[in-house]
C-alpha cells in the first residue's frame, strides 16, 4: 500500500486579478522506503502540493489519502493526529520558536505528546548529532546560524519517526556538504524506517540519493526525468530550475 496517495489534485487561488492555478490535477503516489525527489522552477506549486498532502491546505478538488485513509474524511482531531504523529514537514524557513535552546526546539512534538521532559531532550539530542549539532543544544535560535537553524527544524520534524516526511527544500540554505549529509539521511530513515520521503529541491545532488524525480510545472507533474538514474552522477536535469 502507498504511504501517500494524492489523486487528481487540484488547488487554485483566485484574487481580483487573476486564477493560479497553484496545484492543477497532480497523481502521485509514494510508498514506503521511497524517496521521491520533486524539482520545479519558483511559483511551479511545490509547496503548495506538500501543504495539501500534509493537510494544512484544503484542495478545491481530488483526494489525499494516508496510508488508504481519505484526508478528507478526518475529524478535525484525527487529522491534528496525523498532522502531529505521522507527518514531518520541514517547511522551506526553520519556524523556530526563539528564546528555547536547539534541543526543545527538536523536541517540540514529543513534549507535545507527554513525553517526560528528560527523555524527550534525550532523543532530540541524538537527533541534532544527526545533524552535526551536538555542539549546539542549548543555544536559543538568535545564537545559531541560518544553516544551523534547517537543521535543528530537519531534527523537530524527524525527532518522533514519522512515516511520511514532507522536506521543502531541506538543503536550501545548507553548503553542499552539509546538504549532502542530510540529503543521506533523509534516505537512510526512508530506507531503515520504512518511510515515504517528498524532497522538494533545487538541489542537483537531491537527485542522487532520490528513487525517483519528477518535476513540476504550472502545477502539473512531468514524467520522471530521463537518463537521471538514481546514485547515477548525470548533472542537473534541465527543469529550468531557478537557482536562488
Ligand atoms: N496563499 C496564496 N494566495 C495566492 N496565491 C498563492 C498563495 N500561495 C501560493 N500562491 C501562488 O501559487 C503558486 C505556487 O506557489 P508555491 O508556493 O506552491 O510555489 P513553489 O513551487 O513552492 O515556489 P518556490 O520554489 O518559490 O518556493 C505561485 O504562483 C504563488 O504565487
Ligand atoms: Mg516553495
Amino acid at each position: 500500500m502507498s504511504v501517500l496517495q494524492i489523486e487528481r489534485l487540484v488547488k487554485h487561488y483566485s484574487d481580483a486579478e487573476d486564477l493560479v492555478r497553484a496545484v492543477d490535477g497532480v497523481d502521485l503516489s509514494v510508498q514506503a522506503g521511497e524517496v521521491l525527489a520533486l524539482y520545479g522552477p519558483s511559483g511551479s506549486g511545490k509547496t503548495t502540493l506538500l501543504l495539501l498532502a500534509a493537510g494544512l491546505l484544503i484542495a478545491d478538488h481530488g483526494r489525499v489519502r494516508f496510508m488508504g485513509r481519505d484526508l478528507g474524511e478526518m475529524s478535525a482531531g484525527e487529522l491534528a493526529a496525523y498532522q502531529r504523529s505521522e507527518v514531518g514537514f520541514i517547511y522551506q524557513s526553520a519556524h523556530l520558536i526563539g528564546g528555547v535552546p536547539a534541543v526543545e526546539n527538536a523536541a517540540v512534538k514529543l513534549l507535545v505528546d507527554g513525553v517526560k521532559l528528560s527523555v524527550a531532550r534525550e532523543v532530540a539530542a541524538g537527533w541534532l548529532a544527526r545533524v552535526g549539532l551536538e555542539h549546539r543544544l542549548d543555544h536559543t535560535p538568535d545564537r545559531l546560524s541560518g544553516g544551523e537553524r534547517a537543521r535543528v527544524a530537519i531534527a523537530r520534524a524527524l525527532v518522533n519517526e514519522p512515516r511520511l516526511i514532507l522536506a521543502d527544500e531541506p538543503t536550501g540554505s545548507l553548503d553542499s556538504h552539509r546538504g549532502l549529509e542530510v540529503l543521506h539521511l533523509l534516505s537512510q530513515i526512508a530506507r531503515e524506517r520504512e518511510a515515504a520521503v517528498v524532497l522538494v529541491t533545487h538541489d542537483p545532488q537531491a537527485a542522487h540519493v532520490a528513487d525517483r524525480v519528477l518535476a513540476l510545472r504550472d502545477g502539473m507533474l512531468a514524467e520522471p526525468v530521463q537518463g537521471l538514474a538514481p546514485g547515477v552522477p548525470g548533472g542537473v536535469p534541465s527543469l529550468g530550475l531557478s537557482q536562488e
